[in-house]
């Protein structure tokens, strides 16, 4: 594929994705097969948010392909504060021979990919969660089969979440439906973006502010918190805006029979979903979770496994000898 980077869905063409998700899969099914391919590399991972998911999986990950993963919370690093940027990246990139990020901004991920000769991977920002969404659609593969033409509804905030969603939909040809409250619809761009994308796949991105309309004869059911991290300070207000937003049981009967329940975790029983939902046998909230691992390491494999030995900064130094 000889992609350097995953920053976002966006980046790709829809035959990568397919490849990616195809990697992964592969992966699943025959983990042993790839034991050792890593061997020897280092993936630094910053976190100025917190993680359960994304930290354990991706520590587990890079450690099943034979590497080592280094945890760097915000309070050693300190990026941007204690240290610019670039000067982070100038020093890891001759340490490590990748980076995970999960940050704020997705300028800073943007930025760091364009200082480092490394790979850099976006382990969430507040624009988008692209790991997550790999998984999510993986997931969907194995249980459905085929993506193109499923109905997808997410129902909550138009968030990073809810982009990734959008993106790998229209990369895949899903029929994406989001359902939130005016004013927390997704950004304009990723709309944009993801309605363009359909017309060369199939996919489609509607947009309503009735949950049920989205849910009605759903093939997946998606939600997420309403309150993301970073939003704290709103998660009171947000839960009185959001209440009819919240996919209990009555709201999943609109569904498909068979259809899916699916969150990209951390919940928030009792709030964007109930636990009725959450613990049915629809429900498959923890094979997403597990699928991470999967899908996360084929985006390692492809992106580390195949860089040469020496990186193009090194290189250029000792071009000069
Ligand atoms: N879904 C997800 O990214 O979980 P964490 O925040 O626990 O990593
Ligand atoms: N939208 C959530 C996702 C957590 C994995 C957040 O950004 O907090």
């Amino acid at each position: 594929m000889g992609r350097h980077n995953f920053l976002s869905i966006r980046d790709f063409s829809p035959e990568e994705i397919r490849y990616l998700l195809e990697l992964a899969s592969e992966i699943k099914s025959h983990p042993s097969a790839h034991t050792g391919a890593l061997k020897g590399k280092t993936l630094a991972m910053i976190f100025e948010k917190p993680s359960l998911r994304t930290r354990v999986s991706f520590d587990v990950g890079i450690q099943q392909l034979g590497g080592f993963a280094l945890y760097l919370s915000n309070a050693e690093i300190s990026l941007g504060k204690r240290e610019s940027i670039y000067d982070v990246m100038k020093n890891l990139e001759r340490m490590v021979q990748a980076i995970m990020i999960r940050t704020y901004a997705h300028e800073i991920v943007e930025q760091m990919a364009m200082y480092a000769s490394i790979p850099v991977i976006n382990g969430l920002t507040d624009f988008s969660h692209p790991c997550q969404a790999m998984a999510d659609y993986l997931t969907m593969l194995e249980l459905k089969h085929s993506v193109a033409g499923l109905k997808v509804a997410y129902i909550g905030d138009g968030n990073n979440v809810c982009h990734s969603l959008m993106f790998t939909g229209a990369q895949l040809g899903a029929n994406v439906w989001v359902a939130t409250p005016r004013g927390y619809e997704p950004k304009p761009d990723a709309i944009q973006w993801a309605r363009q994308r359909g017309q060369q796949t199939g996919g489609t991105l509607t947009l309503t502010e009735d949950p049920e309309e989205a849910a009605a004869d759903a093939d997946v059911i998606y939600t997420d918190v309403w309150a993301s991290m970073g939003q704290e300070k709103e998660a009171e207000s947000r839960r009185k805006i959001f209440a009819p937003y919240q996919v209990n049981s009555d709201l999943f009967r609109r569904a498909k029979f068979d259809a899916l329940f699916m969150h990209c975790l951390p919940a928030h029983r009792g709030d964007e979903v109930t636990d009725e939902v959450m613990d049915s046998p629809h429900s498959v909230v923890y094979q997403q979770a597990e699928n991470r691992l999967h899908a996360q390491k084929a985006i390692l494999l492809e992106l580390m496994q195949y860089r040469e030995v020496l990186e193009p900064a090194r290189k250029e130094e000792f071009a000069h000898r």
